[in-house]
Formats: C-alpha cells, structure tokens, sequence
C-alpha cells in the first residue's frame, strides 16, 4: 500500500525559552526537522505532510523547495490533534508513519520496520528502555508482557513514573484505522491536549494487534526538547559522523573534538588535527592534513595540500601541494592553484593565484588576478575599494612585490615586473622593470639627536 508520512511540527518548545520554533532549532548543520525530513524522504513515501503552527510562515518558507504538503494546526490542542489535521487528506487504503519533528536521530532501518509492521495491520510503535525516561509516555504493559497502552508523564502515578520503558513518539497503522481510532480520543487529562499515544489503548480495546519495536540505541529515539537535549543530540550526531569518517580511513586525532555541519569527503590518508569545524560541502584530496582549529565551510582542496593551525576558509577551491596558514583567511571565490603557498595573516577574497605563487606573510590579497610563480612580499595590500566601488588588481606570472607595497586598483603589474618595497602603485608597472614609488633616501650630515634640557 502507499506510505504517507506525517511529521508533526507545530508545537512551540516552551523549553527552549526561543524565539525560534523548535523544528527550526540548528543539529548538525542543518535543522531538527530537516533531520526528519531527510530520513522521511528515504523512505520513498507517496506523500509527506508536515503539521505546522507556531513559526508557521518561517517553518514553510525554509522547506519551500521541498515536497511537501503542509498541513495548519492554528491551535495546539495535542499530537492526536494535529495529526487529526492532517488525515483528512490521507486515503484509507494508505499506510501512515507518524514521526515527531522533535525526534530527529531516527534510521531508516527503523522506520521502515514500522512501516512493514503496519502494511500487516498492526499498529507498530517505537519504544526503548531509557536510562532517564523523564518527560516521556510510559508503556503500560499487561501481566503477559502485552502493551496496553501509554500514559504520559504529567499523567502517571508514581509507581508508572518508575516505568524505564518509554514511548518515543513514531508509530504506524493504516489510515482507516487510525482514523477511527482519533475520533474516540479526548483531551480529559493533565493537559487538556488530545494525546496521540491514547490511540495505543483504543488499538487494544478493538483487538487491533500492537506490535512494539524496541529502539536498538537511546541517542537514536532521543527527543529534543530543551537546550540540553539538543546540545546531547548534537554530540551524538558528531561521534557519528567522527566514527564514519575513521571506518572510511581519516585520522582524527581526537575523534571527540571535530564538528562536521555538512557532508565532508574525504580521499585516502587525510588526517585531521583537534578542533576543526566543517560546513557545508567540504572535499579533500588524497593525503591532505589539516591542523587545529580549522573552520573550513563549503571548500575543495587538493592532494597533498596542508593546512596549518587557525585558518577560516570559506567557499574556495584550492590546488595540490598547496600550503595555508598558520592563521590565514581564504574568503568566497578564491581559487588557489596547486603549490600557493598562503602564510600568517595573509587574507584571500575573490582572487585566483596561479601555480607556485606565494603570499607568505600580512597582506591582503581582494579581486586579484595573479598569475604563476609571484612573490607577493609581506605587508602588500590590494587597494580594491575606492569607497564606492571595488577594482580588479592585475598581476602577471614571476613578478616580484617588495614588502609593504599599496596596490591602488584598477592596475595591472606586468609579467616578471618588479616593484620596489613600499611604493604605491597606481598606475600600470610594465613588465620585465622595476618600479618604484618612495621618496628618494638622504641622510643629513653631523645631525646630532636633541639633549634633555635642564
Ligand atoms: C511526546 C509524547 C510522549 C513521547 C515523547 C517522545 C504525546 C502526547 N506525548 O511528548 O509520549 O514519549 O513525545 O519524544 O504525544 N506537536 C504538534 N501539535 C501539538 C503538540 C505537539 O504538532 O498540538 C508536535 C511538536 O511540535 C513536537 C511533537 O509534536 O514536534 C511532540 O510534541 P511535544 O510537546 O514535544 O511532546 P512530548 O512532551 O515530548
Ligand atoms: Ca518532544
């Protein structure tokens, strides 16, 4: 039968004390409920809805490019309530998976046992023996070990708040019968909400078979309802993605102490120093070695290229044996061809630097074109913004910039020029000469240094 997938995401996460709506709290570089989305969608459903309400307009906008039917809760009466928004929309003949946009850890492997336990009639729920079932609905089993149903926290004697096994919110049944099962839930509890974990009991009462899948893992049900669930959520997801990387052969020197925000590949022999952050898409090549405290977003890089300790890299693309940092900044749209060499305090924006060209100490490199082989001396600043607008500097292959030079764009150094330390080039430096801009040296005679007068 076809599979609907219904992920409720209206409610506000009062305790998250946010202005954010909880589905839109930051895990792994993305959002709780794009987690959810993302493993919904490996599911290979007819049809996804997500039920939303406080954050509305901001919770659709960020997934507007996405298949989805979005489904209005304008009131948050409960989860029964809000998926009782969203089954009007649902033929009988589908199979529902219900998930949690609060649950973000989910497998696939997992969800699809509930679906096939539903496509068999049952109604499959997702439970796990917590060490800490705090906050979570307690499943209510029979003397013959049969679920019987769940009852929630703020609702539970003392003796069921002892229960260690917990309700993790997924479940699956046909749509019919969860249909029917909803009409017949009421809100007469501690919280006056329409509980979905109610339909568990009426599943019971009308012979309905309850099949519960118990969760291999606690970080995988976790939910996520303040900051320190998802501060927990967010550590799990990085050993994860930490022991991924290792099995596919990195080097981690602390496998604790990396933050992958994004899809990181990875080629052979790549070794990654302690607190490095990658966001985004990030590729490196074969034998590339980063150091410490590296925050590199949205880059590729090529073999053998290392990058020193405390560089911020963003959105570049650079070349094979090239070398970067310590303490250097590669800002968006920078490509660096093989062999560069960037050093200490040396900041990159929207620049090519051709094959074996070097910037190794202080400066400031922005709209370049430079070609192979430059020396760029240290302390050389492109001058590319006139206060207004922002102009391209030129440099040819195997020119030479003495230290501390100002570059006034529009200008164009030309190839094998060479241009004397601390001159201010504002017009074109014609190739193959020396060009220099510097008061001429004197040195006065018998100049004797003021005396301290009594
Ligand atoms: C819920 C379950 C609990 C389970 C726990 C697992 C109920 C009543 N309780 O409790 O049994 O152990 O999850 O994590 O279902 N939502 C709506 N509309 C509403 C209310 C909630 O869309 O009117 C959404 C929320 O945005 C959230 C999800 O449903 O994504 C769960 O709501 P939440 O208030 O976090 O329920 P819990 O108290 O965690
Ligand atoms: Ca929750």
């Amino acid at each position: 039968m076809p599979l609907s997938v219904v992920i409720l995401a209206a409610g506000q996460g009062k305790r998250m004390h946010s202005d954010l709506p909880k589905v839109l709290q930051p895990l792994g570089g993305g959002t709780l409920l794009e987690h959810v989305l993302r493993t919904a969608t490996r599911l290979n459903p007819a049809a996804m809805y997500v039920v939303y309400g406080h954050g509305g307009e901001q919770v659709v906008n960020m997934f507007k490019q996405l298949p989805v039917q979005w489904v209005l809760q304008a009131e948050q009466l409960g989860t029964g309530h809000a998926l009782m928004q969203a089954l009007p929309q649902i033929p009988d003949e589908h199979d529902v998976l219900v998930l949690y946009g609060d649950v973000p850890m989910l497998r696939q492997k997992t969800l699809e046992a509930l679906v096939a336990s539903a496509q068999r009639g049952e109604l499959a729920i997702l439970t796990a023996n917590l060490s800490n079932s705090t906050g979570y609905g307690r499943i209510l089993r029979d003397a013959a070990g049969e679920v019987r149903g769940v009852v929630e926290e703020k609702d539970a004697t003392p003796e069921q708040r002892r229960l260690k096994e917990a309700s993790t919110g997924p479940l699956a049944a046909h749509a019919a019968s969860l249909r029917g099962w909803l009409k017949n839930i009421g809100n007469d509890n501690a919280q006056k909400e329409y509980y979905l974990p109610d339909v568990i009991g009426l599943a019971v009462k009308d012979g309905t078979l309850v099949t519960a899948i118990l969760a291999e893992t606690e970080e995988e049900v976790a939910g996520v309802n303040d900051r320190r669930q998802l501060a927990a959520a967010e550590r799990a997801l990085r050993r994860q993605s930490a022991e991924a990387l290792m099995q596919r052969g990195v080097t981690l020197r602390d496998p604790e102490r990396i933050d992958l925000r994004g899809d990181l590949q990875c080629g052979r022999d790549v070794l990654i120093d302690i607190n490095c952050i990658f966001e985004g898409r990030v590729r490196l090549g074969n034998h590339v070695r980063i150091g410490p405290n590296v925050l590199m977003r949205d880059c590729e890089l090529g073999d053998d290229t290392e990058v020193f300790a405390n560089c911020v890299l963003e959105n570049a693309v650079v070349g094979a044996r090239a070398r970067i940092g310590p303490f250097a900044r590669i800002r968006p749209e920078t490509l660096l061809a093989d062999e560069v060499h960037i050093g200490n305090f040396v900041e990159v924006k929207q620049s090519r630097l051709g094959r074996g060209t070097k910037a190794n100490h202080l400066a400031y490199l922005g709209d370049a074109e430079i070609g192979k082989q430059v020396n760029v001396g240290a302390g050389t600043i492109t001058c590319n913004y006139d206060g207004v607008n922002k102009h391209r500097t030129v440099i040819g292959d195997d020119a030479f910039i003495g230290s501390n030079s100002s570059l006034v764009a529009p200008v164009t150094v030309g190839a094998g020029a060479t241009i004397g330390a601390g001159s201010v080039i504002s017009k074109d430096a014609p190739a193959g000469e020396l060009t220099l801009e510097r008061a001429e040296q004197r040195t006065v005679k018998g100049w004797k240094r003021p005396k301290k007068q009594q």
